[in-house]
Order: structure tokens, then C-alpha cells, then sequence
């Protein structure tokens, strides 16, 4: 959001000129954060992103190498999470954060890793995935946002194919997608009437974890990331489709460099 500065009173036509030439100021020198932000190769574009998403030295989305991970084999049972149910959720088309918003009344339950808890209190959707495997894109990524009690970040990332298999749709997304006829303009939402259970998600298996951050501006850093492995959902044609026609730009910013980061690979022993 631009800042606005209060400004003294003066006559009609010396403020329309003061203003004219104050806007156009603003609007040449104001960085993407101020003036919000976009995907694809405009003056708002992910290359035009300033402050940590430029300067920043572990950003995210990132291509994750399998060969260049290293694993862990202390993976006994499944992510430790306690996910329950909100009693309703709001769906939200966010035309500032161009992506497709839920969140809960009240918090959706508890993530634990590496002993620290976090409170999941939102998701969202990207399409195509932000994160790559060895390459490799997805059609749609979820990102389970959550929030520790003194304000630190952990995203849990779950990939969706577009499946022609008979049995593809999705009973998950089919909770958050129905409502996508009620949210074609942006920013607007609905409120759904019945709980969202998140219990059918995928979270028994191997993830990779590193430390990234926001793939959005401000792109804070310090973000624990959990990235779910050989768990690809699938999703029906008809779906994606819903989605697609609500949600028609890429939303993806491109993976950054992983420099030095070392990226850990979480397997059953
Ligand atoms: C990187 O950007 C952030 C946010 O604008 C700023 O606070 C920080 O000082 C910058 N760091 C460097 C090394 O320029
Ligand atoms: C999450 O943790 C809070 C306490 O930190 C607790 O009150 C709440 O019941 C937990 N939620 C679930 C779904 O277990
Ligand atoms: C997902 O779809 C992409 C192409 O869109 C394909 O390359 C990839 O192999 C698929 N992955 C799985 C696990 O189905
Ligand atoms: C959602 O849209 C459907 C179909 O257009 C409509 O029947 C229903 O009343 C809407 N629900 C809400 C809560 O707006
Ligand atoms: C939902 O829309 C209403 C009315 O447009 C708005 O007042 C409210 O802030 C929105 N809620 C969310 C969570 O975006
Ligand atoms: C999991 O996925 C990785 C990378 O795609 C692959 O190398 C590995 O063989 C898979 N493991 C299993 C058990 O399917
Ligand atoms: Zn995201």
C-alpha cells in the first residue's frame, strides 16, 4: 500500500497541480512492495522485487536435486501435526496477493518441528508449483502457512497433478474449489457454513526441509520449509479447470538460487 501523507489545505487548481506532480514522483520512484506486486516480466515482476527479495541470501521457491540432498532417516511416524477443524472458513480471491486464500475461524490446528509449535492459519494456492523436483514442475502447489508463537514461519508444501484418472478428484480441494463459482471477482470471498477438514492430506511420507523464506514481498527470510515428497495429489480435470477459469495467471515466482543451503531429506528408516 502507498503511504498517504496528510497535506495542508490549499486552493483547488495549486493542489491539483501539487498532487499531479507528487503522484507522478511516487509512482517512479515508489519499489514494487510499496506499489504491490505482480507475476511475469512487467515493472512489477519478481525481477523488480526489492528490498529481501533482491538483497535476500535464502530465498524460496527453489528447485530441490534429490542427489544432492541429505537424508535423514529418523522419520519414525509423519509430519507431527494436529490438524483439526475450524468451525467455518473463509475463501478469499486476494487480488493484491493474486492467489486463492482460506482461512479458518480460529486456527485450523498445530504443527511441531523441530520442537518448535506452530498454529496453521492459512493456505493457499500457486499454479504451476513454485518448488521443483529435480526439475520437474507441478500443476498446482498448496501452501499450509503457519505462524509460532513469537512470529516465525513454517510452510508445508503439497503438490497436485491434473489427473484424467476416473477416481482423480480431489475430496480436499472439492471442499475449497466448489465455492470458486462465488468468488470469480477479485477480492471478494464466501464464507462456507461447514468445517474444512484437512485430515486426507498426505503427510505420512518423505519431505525435504530447508530454510527459505516468503515467495512473496517482503520475502522475509527464516521460513522453515517442508516440502512433500512422491506425494503428488491428484486432482480431476473439472478442477483444475475451476480453478484455472478463476485464476487464470501464473502465480509462481521463479526458484532461487540455493547457494550454500544445505536441503535435508526426511525417509522412513
Ligand atoms: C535488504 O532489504 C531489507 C528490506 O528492504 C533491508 O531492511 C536490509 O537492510 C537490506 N539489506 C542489505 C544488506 O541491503
Ligand atoms: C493447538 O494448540 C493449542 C495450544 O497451543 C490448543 O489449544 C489447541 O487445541 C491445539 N489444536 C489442536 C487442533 O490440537
Ligand atoms: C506432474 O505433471 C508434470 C507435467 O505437468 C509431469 O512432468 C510430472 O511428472 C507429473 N508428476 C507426477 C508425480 O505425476
Ligand atoms: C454460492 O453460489 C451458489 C451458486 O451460484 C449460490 O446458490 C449460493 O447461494 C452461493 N452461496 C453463498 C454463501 O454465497
Ligand atoms: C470478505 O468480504 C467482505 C465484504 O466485501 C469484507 O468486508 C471482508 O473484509 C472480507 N473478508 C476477508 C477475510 O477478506
Ligand atoms: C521419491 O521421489 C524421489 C524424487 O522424485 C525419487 O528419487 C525416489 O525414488 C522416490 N522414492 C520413493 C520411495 O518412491
Ligand atoms: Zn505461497
Amino acid at each position: 500500500m502507498p503511504h498517504v501523507h496528510r497535506r495542508p489545505k490549499m486552493s483547488i487548481s495549486r493542489c491539483a497541480l501539487l498532487c499531479l506532480s507528487a503522484l507522478l514522483a511516487l509512482s517512479s520512484t515508489a519499489s514494487a512492495a510499496e506499489n504491490g506486486f505482480e507475476y511475469g516480466s512487467g515493472l512489477r515482476g519478481p525481477a523488480e522485487w526489492g528490498g529481501f527479495c533482491a538483497n535476500g541470501t535464502k530465498q524460496s521457491p527453489i528447485n530441490v536435486v534429490i542427489a544432492d540432498t541429505v537424508l535423514d532417516k529418523s522419520l519414525r511416524d509423519r509430519l507431527d501435526t494436529e490438524y483439526g477443524k475450524c468451525t467455518y472458513a473463509v475463501i478469499i480471491n486476494d487480488k493484491s496477493a493474486h492467489h486463492l486464500d482460506v482461512e479458518g475461524d480460529g486456527s485450523f490446528g498445530n504443527l511441531t518441528l523441530n520442537g518448535v509449535k506452530y498454529e496453521l492459519v492459512k493456505f493457499h494456492f500457486h499454479s504451476p508449483s513454485e518448488h521443483t523436483i529435480d526439475g520437474v514442475s507441478f500443476d498446482l502447489e498448496m501452501h499450509l502457512f503457519h505462524k509460532s508463537a513469537d512470529g516465525k514461519f513454517a510452510v508445508i508444501a503439497i503438490f497436485f497433478n491434473e489427473s484424467h484418472d476416473d477416481d482423480a478428484e480431489s475430496p480436499f480441494l472439492k471442499q475449497v474449489f466448489s465455492w470458486l463459482p462465488n468468488i470469480t471477482q477479485p477480492d471478494t470471498n464466501v464464507t462456507t457454513m461447514a468445517p474444512i477438514t484437512l485430515e486426507s492430506l498426505p503427510l505420512q511420507g518423505s519431505y525435504a526441509q530447508y530454510s527459505g523464506s516468503l515467495t512473496t514481498p517482503p520475502c522475509t527470510e527464516g521460513v522453515s520449509w517442508v516440502v512433500m515428497l512422491n506425494e503428488t495429489q491428484k486432482m480431476s480435470c473439472p478442477q483444475f479447470g475451476a480453478y484455472q477459469k478463476v485464476f487464470p495467471e501464473a502465480n509462481n515466482r521463479p526458484v532461487q538460487n540455493t547457494r550454500c543451503r544445505s536441503v535435508t531429506r526426511f525417509e522412513h528408516a
